[in-house]
C-alpha cells in the first residue's frame, strides 16, 4: 500500500503567524500520527517561515520512533550538517533557490550530477535514504540513478494542473522500478485528484501532503481528512 507522509509545515506556518505557540506544533503532530498518517514530512526553508531547523531538532525523536521520518530542501551546509546529525529515515533534495514560494522546480539530475552523487553518498554512509525531487521526465529518473538515488519523488503540480498527462508519470514509475528505485510523489495532490494518479501509478511507495490535507481539514477536521486521504490509498 502506499504511504502516506503528512507534511505539517501549513501547522508552522499558522504558528508563526502570532509568534506564539498556537497551534501546538508537538501536538498536532502528534494527533496526525495517532490518526494514522504513516510517516510526517518536514521542509524547513532557510528563512524559517514554516518549519524552523529547531522544530526538526524538537520533534525529531517523537515522530522517528513511532512512523517514517522525512525532511525536505536544498542540501545546503546547514541543511546536511542538521540531516546527518538527525539522521531521519528518508531525506528529499529539492532544488529550491532561497527565495521560493513553494518547490515547483525538480532537479537536473544530469547537470547537477557531481554534486548530488557526492550528498547522496554522505546521506547513504549516515544510513539515510536519499530521494530526489523530480519532474516526470525519463532523462531525469535515468539521472537520478546514476547518482545512486535510492528513490524518485515526481513533482505532481503539474498532473494536478492537467498540465502534464498521467502517461508521463507512469512511465517514469516503471523506469525507476526497473532501476531499482522506489518512487514517492508529492506537490498539489489532494482528495479529489488523489484517487486517479494511485489507481494508475504502477509502482508508488509514498506520496507526500501539505496543503491539500490540512486545507481539508478545516472542514472535516483532521482524524476524518486523514482517514479520507487513507482509504484512497488503500
Ligand atoms: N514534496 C515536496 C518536495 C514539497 O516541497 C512539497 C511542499 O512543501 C510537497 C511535496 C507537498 O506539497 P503540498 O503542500 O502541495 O501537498
Amino acid at each position: 500500500m502506499t504511504k502516506l507522509s503528512v507534511n505539517v509545515n501549513k501547522i508552522a506556518t499558522l504558528r508563526n503567524a502570532r509568534g506564539n505557540n498556537i497551534p501546538n506544533l508537538e501536538m498536532v503532530t502528534k494527533s496526525i500520527i495517532d490518526f494514522g498518517a504513516d510517516g510526517i514530512t518536514m521542509h524547513p526553508r532557510p528563512d524559517e517561515r514554516h518549519i524552523k531547523y529547531q522544530d526538526v531538532f524538537d520533534l525529531a525523536s517523537i515522530i522517528k520512533e513511532k512512523v517514517e521520518f522525512n525532511i525536505e530542501g536544498f542540501p545546503s551546509d546547514r541543511f546536511m550538517s542538521m540531516v546527518l546529525e538527525v539522521k531521519p529515515h528518508q531525506v528529499t533534495l529539492v532544488p529550491d533557490k532561497e527565495d521560493v514560494l513553494t518547490s515547483l522546480n525538480g532537479w537536473d539530475t544530469i547537470k547537477h550530477k557531481i554534486f548530488l552523487k557526492d550528498i547522496i553518498k554522505d546521506l547513504q554512509n549516515s544510513g539515510i535514504r536519499s530521494s530526489v525531487f523530480i519532474h516526470p521526465e525519463i532523462e531525469m529518473v535515468e539521472g537520478a540513478s546514476f547518482v545512486n538515488a535510492d528513490r524518485i519523488e515526481l513533482f505532481t503540480g503539474l498532473y494536478a494542473d492537467s498540465k502534464n498527462s498521467i502517461a508521463n508519470y507512469v512511465e517514469c514509475s516503471k523506469q525507476a522500478n526497473l532501476m531499482s528505485m522506489g518512487v514517492n510523489a508529492g506537490h498539489d495532490l489532494d482528495s479529489e485528484n488523489l484517487d486517479f494518479f494511485i489507481k494508475n501509478m504502477p509502482f508508488l511507495d509514498e506520496v507526500s501532503i501539505g496543503h491539500g490535507l490540512i486545507s481539508e481539514s478545516l472542514f472535516l477536521g483532521l482524524e476524518n481528512t486523514i482517514n479520507v486521504y487513507k482509504s484512497i490509498l488503500q
